[in-house]
């Protein structure tokens, strides 16, 4: 068997330089957006979003990106879950994406909200029924003793909304929409010097444009 030390992948494929950047950092998100969609990624737009509980604890996990634009990044989850508490505390999150057939990663860091309660109805009610009914049936983040507890969740809201034309968002369920402050973008590259650029918000609302090393 192969020891994890040696494993090890050479980048190569691209480079990331200033004069091929775009000065705003959303347009150049949406450059790498538009390549990976292009590329066919698996799950492309999974991305780990990272938050801090109330003693500074660090806590990640995958959620979907649901939509960007100059307002932010939006993505959907239980608003009683542990995430939404860090949120709740801190305000502030991070988000990255890896795209590795791509050899890239974006790291945004940034401030974080709930959307309208009209953008999360848009949304839930676009998602499929089994997918609504799983909003209602989930404590997520909660401990339950089995399986079971879900899966009667489940036959329950089932029930409850069999002859309802519409099934409702739960209260507890809706979008966050995060602002960065800072976007990286990052280029794999040979002998591991990759390429890094760091977009940071001005208070003018431009960005400032610096290198990192890797
Ligand atoms: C590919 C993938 C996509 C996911 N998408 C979401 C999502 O969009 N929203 C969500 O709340 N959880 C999503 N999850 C589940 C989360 O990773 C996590 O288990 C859940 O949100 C509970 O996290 P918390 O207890 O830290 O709040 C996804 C997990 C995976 C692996």
């Amino acid at each position: 068997m192969q020891p994890i030390a040696d494993i090890r992948k050479e980048y190569k494929q691209e480079t990331l330089n200033e004069k091929d950047i775009q000065p705003n950092a959303y347009a150049q998100f949406e450059k790498w957006w538009d390549e990976a969609l292009k590329s066919g990624l698996d799950e492309v737009n999974a991305m780990t979003l990272a938050t801090v509980n109330e003693d500074g604890t660090p806590a990640a996990r995958i959620v979907l990106l649901k939509g960007y634009s100059p307002n932010g990044f939006v993505f959907y989850t239980n608003y009683n879950s542990n995430k939404a508490k860090h949120i709740d505390n801190s305000g502030k999150v991070a988000l990255l994406f890896f795209w590795a057939p791509l050899e890239r990663q974006i790291r945004i860091t940034g401030s974080v909200s709930k959307v309208s309660e009209e953008e999360s109805d848009t949304y839930f009610n676009s998602r499929p029924a089994g997918s609504k009914i799983g909003a209602w049936a989930s404590p997520q983040s909660l401990p339950i003793f089995n399986r079971e507890v879900i899966e009667e969740n489940e036959k329950k809201y089932t029930e409850k909304f069999s002859d309802t034309a519409i099934i409702p968002r739960p209260p507890h369920w809706g979008g966050y929409i995060v602002k960065p402050t800072q976007i990286e973008f990052w280029q794999g590259r040979p002998s591991r010097l990759h390429d890094r650029i760091l977009y940071s918000l001005q208070t003018d609302k431009s960005w400032k444009i610096e290198r990192l090393a890797p």
